[in-house]
């Protein structure tokens, strides 16, 4: 096979996936006991990697990676590649060929991304793809492999069956999307059951090539948690944990003086448990080689060794005297409601500091502190402050790195946005990538402002440009509002990162 035509009629959108990046995997597979290999100096693999969206502000942040992409679809590949030459970085590059045929040659890598990957591609190609990892990853090297989950596909099949039984599959796929829509018109008022119409409701507002690519496309296969377990064993690999957010863990007492190998057994059969519990259809399962050191189910002692950031707020005053439920949310709009004073603390000083990551101790402290300074005398418990801390962890309200970072700049005289933001915003189809590889939503205004930034112009000669270009779209607005909205995104620029020292 020389391309995937449907890729190349319906190319994804390739975006930047926080929960892939090597630094937090490695946080990740550290809480389970697993001392997985330095990110910032790292050899990482991407698998269907599309344009490159999520491997390219990799390469970018850690200059001394080696970052290589495959990508089946011709008209993909040759979109990053073309990108990266733009750009001119000189760590990463994108092959056009099939992850089933790689060249041999391609050595040990310390990650390999496989995300949206394993559940789409024939059941040929899945064996392919973990024959990559265990020929690939170096000894102490993470796979990161996301598939969909029986567990929770099951009440969704029927719309799949659906779509797919009643749209042509002759059609090219951005004309079997348009019939798609329709058909879930027709659905949304033929079904009752309020899970297949939630759903309806959420892929009518969804990126057209996730309908497609997730609906239509010809494999879509979930797969039970156990399976996926057995088919890892097959291939000589082993699970380590998990990188999406949970509600809950699985927790093992070792009371019977059982050793991490032993546990396994009863570990994956209790997350398996979990998924029918909580009707899971996704997971991004961390996975390594079978013969290195075992993996176990996440423990709050590692957080230790760990730095945080967090980019949470809370609409109402947070009252750190009391112990009553608010609601923090992240940019996302996920909220994670947190009582416990001293865990309001930890999230206002985390997103002070955001995109800076701090250490546990300095957390700590800075907690222990700012608690003094309002004045509120009871003295932290740290077992408490730590538990605490990792519920918030485990749900992705805080999320775990190997080492401590400072913050982003602020914004200068005349403002200088790094060569990937500029070129990210004035290319049609790309996204900017903000600082811990978030996607971010930017407007059209935002983008014509950041592509400005090369640091040529003052912070008002971009109020006038931006008052001038405005006008000519046919959008009048008195200059003190543009001159306002310039420097708002400016601080927002400088929040993710994207400004230059
Ligand atoms: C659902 S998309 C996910 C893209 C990207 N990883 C992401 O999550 O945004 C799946 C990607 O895998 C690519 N793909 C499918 N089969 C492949 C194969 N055998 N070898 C390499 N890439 C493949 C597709 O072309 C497509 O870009």
């Amino acid at each position: 096979m020389d391309t995937l035509a449907s890729y190349d009629e319906l190319p994804y959108d390739s975006l930047p996936l926080p929960e892939t990046q090597p630094d937090f995997v490695a946080a990740v597979a550290r809480l389970h006991g697993f001392d997985a290999p330095d990110p910032t100096r790292a050899r990482i693999l991407e698998l269907g990697c599309a344009s490159g969206g999520n491997l390219i502000p990799l390469a970018r942040r850690w200059p001394e990676s080696e970052c290589v992409g495959v990508e089946l679809s011709r008209v993909q590949a040759e979109a990053g590649a073309a990108f990266i030459q733009r750009l001119g970085l000189p760590n990463v590059c994108i092959l056009h060929g099939d992850l089933a045929a790689l060249p041999d040659d391609l050595g040990e890598f310390d990650y390999i991304i496989a995300h949206g990957v394993f559940s789409w591609v024939p059941p040929k190609v899945r064996q392919a793809l973990f024959d990559v990892c265990r020929r690939h990853l170096s000894p102490q090297g993470i796979s990161y492999v996301s598939f969909n989950v029986a567990a929770g596909w099951r009440r969704l099949q029927p719309l799949r069956d659906a779509l797919v039984g009643r749209t042509a599959s002759g059609l090219s796929a951005p004309a079997r999307f348009e019939q798609a829509l329709r058909v879930l018109d027709e659905l949304d008022a033929e079904w009752t059951d309020p899970a297949l119409r939630k759903e309806i409701a959420y892929l009518k507002s969804a990126a057209p090539s996730y309908l497609f690519h997730e609906c239509l496309a010809e494999f879509n296969a979930p797969m039970s948690f156990g399976e996926f377990a057995a088919q890892l064993d097959a291939h000589g690999l082993r699970y380590v944990g998990e990188a999406g957010p949970r509600r809950a863990v699985v927790e093992l007492e070792d009371a019977w003086g059982l050793t991490p190998e032993g546990m396994a057994g009863r570990w994956l059969d209790a997350e398996a448990a979990l998924d029918e519990a909580e009707a899971i259809r996704f997971r991004r399962a961390l996975i390594a080689r079978a013969d290195a050191a075992c993996a176990r189910p996440p423990a709050s002692e590692a957080l230790a060794a760990l730095a945080f950031h967090a980019d949470l707020r809370c609409d109402d005053e947070i009252d750190l005297g009391t112990a009553c439920e608010q609601a923090f949310a992240n940019p996302a709009g996920n909220a994670f409601p947190i009582a416990e004073p001293a865990m309001k603390a930890a999230a206002m000083i985390l997103s002070m500091a955001y995109p800076g990551a701090l250490a546990y101790p300095d957390l700590l402290a800075a907690t222990r502190q700012m608690m003094a300074d309002y004045g509120i005398a009871e003295t932290l418990d740290e077992a408490a402050f730590r538990e605490g801390l990792f519920r918030l962890v485990v749900a992705q309200g805080v999320m775990p790195t190997v080492s401590a970072t400072s913050g982003g700049s602020e914004p200068a005289e005349r403002p200088c946005a790094h060569d990937l933001a500029r070129l990210q915003a004035t290319l049609p189809g790309w996204v900017v990538s903000g600082a811990r590889h978030v996607a971010m939503d930017l407007d059209a205004p935002g983008r014509l402002l950041l592509g400005l930034l090369d640091g040529s112009r003052t912070v008002d000669e971009l109020a006038v440009m931006m008052h001038a270009t405005l006008a000519d779209t046919g959008q009048e607005l008195p200059l003190e509002a543009v001159r306002a909205m310039t420097h708002r995104q400016l601080w927002l620029f400088a929040r993710q990162g994207l400004l230059a020292e």
